[in-house]
């Protein structure tokens, strides 16, 4: 035995530089104990000086090893020690401090965690596993090739592009996905201000829409962030920003009446100088040049300085679809998809209570028998259902009442009233445009909800004029994720499989408080809502992407749903929170685009990325 060990020994050096593997730093060294177990593997490596000096070696970084029972092994620097002659030889100081420059020539040892390993002689065809063979001391320590690295880590090949594997301070050439599936399993990214989530989530859908045929992405946009992904960034990247987006702009009454002097400005610049709005007689002229002004004051408050080159208004009856129009900005030019987007009450109303959070449970429950009690045929838009409110509340009290039939005590009343209130002063239901003339008012156009079956691309939904109602914005996001879980849910009914749909939300909060973080926010509610999207949406194809700087402000449900987690620089209170506590050290003082991802995708449970540069233009802070 003691005759075949030396030239195996010697040979595996050897074999090492044959395939290519990399550049040899070193042995395992024989003052220690390599030990490989079920809850700790460690194993001390010697390098000498000369290639220490050279090579360096650096906390985090992966590096190989050749075992003598033949294996490769693939492994991380979990700490590297350095010590002086001094030490070894227990020198004390004893009167003035040892200089000796000669002492520093020792090796270094360098403590690596071994994570997966392959049999040596198949390599090639190998799916590497946990590390279940032991490694003797003598075994050859390399730093492996990027090649290497991506395989024995068992990184998918295929799916929506994180970034570049990130070890030991520096971006390697290894691509991090997410496959296609993990993404029906949801994603929840978590990391304080500035990290570089919003830019995370960016690249994300750039690379959804690149990487998933036929994929519609829909984006929560609180910021605008989604709406510059059609704008080049500072430097060049590996995606092109997109050529065409679709906007689901929210009209609610106070934006129009903001805007009226605006819209007939712009309406009679389009028509020519002696002409206005009032004087078109032409219906389906009058709702287009009303589309095209809404369009160009989109843009002008979008994209600063950018023009609208033409447009092209779809209308049905008097109801304004679609306006698309190609926008020039500074020379480039994309296309705008523009949905004006608002609720037609009497469409919607049973549905009410599951997407405004202000009602009680019974006040939910009796809510569609209330309202056709209080209003019957006069059930028509939300004006005539407020005024049959304002009388019926007006009665005497002890009057034969709708509050009396339903049983209903003053506190549900009172609730009632207050929510139909709240949700007549978003503005959000039965909008349109209209004038007064002296004949009466005229109705230009009116708007109302797209065909959510027809929506494809990015579909940014615009949220910018809700920064400051949490309630108003997630009322309007309710309602479009449920229509487009319905649209979903249809085509799984028709035995078709659903096209793919990927939600992202940011901020999402916001969205989605912790139980008693906003009181205006039903329990109920938000809960039902999340469920529908994670557990009901996986089957009908859709996959969620949430992302927060305050896990403990987001509901649990998100928490426990998700099951890919993304940290990025955060505080170790955050990082508990999702169950990361482990890369505190790692997270803390991280860079901006630094993340561990943690999935049940990945053979090592985590991997460190670094999120590629913006691939378009972005806000900033
Ligand atoms: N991978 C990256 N490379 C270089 N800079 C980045 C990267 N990711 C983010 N940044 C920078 O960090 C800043 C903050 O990113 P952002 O995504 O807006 O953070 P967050 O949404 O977490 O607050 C951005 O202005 C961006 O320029
Ligand atoms: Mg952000």
């Amino acid at each position: 035995m003691s005759l075949e060990l030396k030239p195996r020994v010697d040979a595996l050096r050897q074999k090492v530089k044959e395939k290519g593997l990399g550049e040899v730093l070193g042995r395992v060294s024989p003052g220690e104990v390599a030990s490989v177990g079920a809850d700790e593997r460690r194993v001390v490596i010697d390098v000498d000086f000369e290639t220490y000096l050279r090579a360096g070696a650096r906390i985090g970084e992966y590096l190989g090893v050749a075992t003598i029972l033949g294996s490769v092994m693939l492994g991380r620097v979990v700490e590297v020690r350095r010590r002086h002659v001094a030490h070894i030889a227990h020198i004390q100081t004893l009167y003035a401090p040892v200089e000796d420059p000669e002492g520093l020539k020792t090796p270094a040892q360098i403590v690596l965690e071994p994570l997966t390993e392959c049999p040596m002689d198949a390599l090639d065809k190998c799916e590497p596993t946990p590390v279940y063979t032991p490694v003797d001391p003598l075994s050859v320590v390399f730093r492996p090739s990027p090649e290497l690295i991506a395989k024995m880590l068992g990184l998918p090949k295929e799916g929506i592009l994180l970034g570049k594997l990130y070890a030991g301070g520096f971006e390697l050439p290894v691509e991090v996905r997410l496959p296609e599936r993990a993404m029906y399993q949801h994603v929840l990214v978590v990391g304080t201000t500035g990290a570089g989530k919003t830019v995370l989530l960016k690249n994300m859908a750039l690379s959804t829409i690149d990487a998933v045929r036929n994929a519609t992405v829909l984006a929560l946009d609180l910021q605008g962030d989604y709406l510059l992904t059609t704008l080049p960034p500072e430097a060049p990247g590996v995606y092109q920003p997109l050529d065409e987006i679709t906007v689901l702009m929210p009209v609610t009454r106070h934006l129009i009446d903001r805007h009226r002097e605006d819209i007939q400005r712009i309406a009679a610049r389009n028509l020519g100088e002696e002409y206005s709005l009032l004087d078109v007689t032409d219906e389906r002229e009058a709702a287009e040049l009303v589309g095209r002004a809404l369009a160009e004051l989109f843009v002008e408050e979008t994209y600063p300085g950018a023009k609208v080159l033409n447009a092209e208004t779809k209308t049905e009856d008097k109801r304004l679809v679609e306006v698309v129009a190609k926008v020039d900005a500074g020379g480039r030019v994309f296309t705008l998809r523009l949905l004006p987007w608002a609720m037609r009450f009497r469409e919607v109303y049973p549905e009410i209570p599951r997407f405004f959070p202000f009602f009680s449970e019974r006040v939910s429950m009796l809510f569609r028998r209330l309202l056709e009690k209080l209003a019957g045929k006069d059930l028509r838009d939300i004006d005539t259902v407020m005024k049959r409110l304002e009388s019926e509340v007006a009665k005497d009290a002890d009057k034969d009442s709708v509050w009396k039939d339903l049983r209903l005590h003053k506190s549900q009343v009172d609730n009632f009233v207050r929510g139909m209130n709240m949700i007549y002063e978003t503005g959000l239901f039965d909008v349109s445009y209209a004038v007064a003339e002296p004949t009466g008012r005229r109705v230009f156009a009116t708007f109302g909800e797209p065909d959510y079956m027809e929506l494809g691309g990015l579909v940014v939904v615009d949220l910018r004029g809700f920064r400051e109602a949490p309630s108003v914005a997630s009322a309007v996001v309710y309602r479009v994720l449920s229509r487009v879980f319905e649209a979903r849910d249809e085509e799984l009914a028709r035995g078709a499989a659903p096209s793919p749909t990927f939600i992202f939300i940011d901020e999402a909060h916001y969205y989605f408080p912790q139980e008693g973080a906003r009181e205006d926010f039903n329990k109920e509610v938000v809960e039902a809502m999340i469920n529908k999207l994670t557990r009901l949406g996986r089957v009908r194809r859709m996959g969620v992407v949430f992302a927060t700087h305050s896990p403990a402000d987001l509901n649990d449900l998100v928490i426990q749903l998700t099951n890919t987690k993304i940290a990025m620089r955060s505080e170790p209170k955050v990082l508990e929170r999702v169950d990361m506590s482990e890369y505190a050290g790692e997270l803390a003082y991280a860079q901006s685009g630094v993340a561990v991802a943690k999935s049940f995708i990945y053979r090592t449970h985590a991997v460190t990325f670094k999120t590629l540069p913006p691939q378009t233009r972005h806000r900033g802070l």
